[in-house]
């Protein structure tokens, strides 16, 4: 079972759409294997965007996602890494799709209500950042 790692940033999860947000991805099929409600610090933002470290948004963005609670959670199911990457829609909410996920709730390019692995290698990179083995039901 193919798993990936949704974070509902602090803009959505802010704005109460956690629920909605979630029903999409339970609606399409996919379990809830791991979930919390957490802050991420900057260590953990270090961590999780490492590949983004040094480009010109990234203390905006650390700045932002360290600032108010986030919802971590793991999802699992066939094909989840592509699929809940099609139901966010792209990282631009201007750019995104009718009925996706930040087509309905993102602003702009850092808040963009939701993250989503997308590969196998960064998503067995970024679950571990999150979630101890205990705390996933798979
Ligand atoms: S892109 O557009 O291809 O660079 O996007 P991507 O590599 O998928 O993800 C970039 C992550 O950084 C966040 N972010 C921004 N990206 C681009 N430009 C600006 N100004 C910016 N500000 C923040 C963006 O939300 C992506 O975060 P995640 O959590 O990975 O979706």
């Amino acid at each position: 079972m193919q798993k990936t790692l949704v974070l509902i940033k602090p803009d959505a999860f802010g704005k109460n759409h956690a629920g909605d947000i979630l029903k999409i991805y339970e609606d399409a099929g996919f379990k809830i294997i791991a979930a919390k409600v957490m802050k991420m610090t900057p260590e953990l933002a270090a961590k999780h965007y490492v590949e983004h470290i040094g480009r010109p948004y990234y203390p905006a963005l650390v700045e932002f996602m360290t600032a108010a609670p986030i919802m971590a959670v793991v999802l699992a199911g066939e094909d989840v890494i592509k699929k809940v990457r099609e139901l966010n829609g792209a990282t631009n909410p201007a750019e995104a799709a009718e009925g996706t996920v930040r087509k309905l709730y993102a602003q702009d390019k850092t808040k963009n209500a939701v993250h989503a692995s997308d590969s196998e290698t960064s998503a067995a990179r970024e679950i571990p950042i999150f979630f101890g083995a205990c705390e996933i039901f798979d």
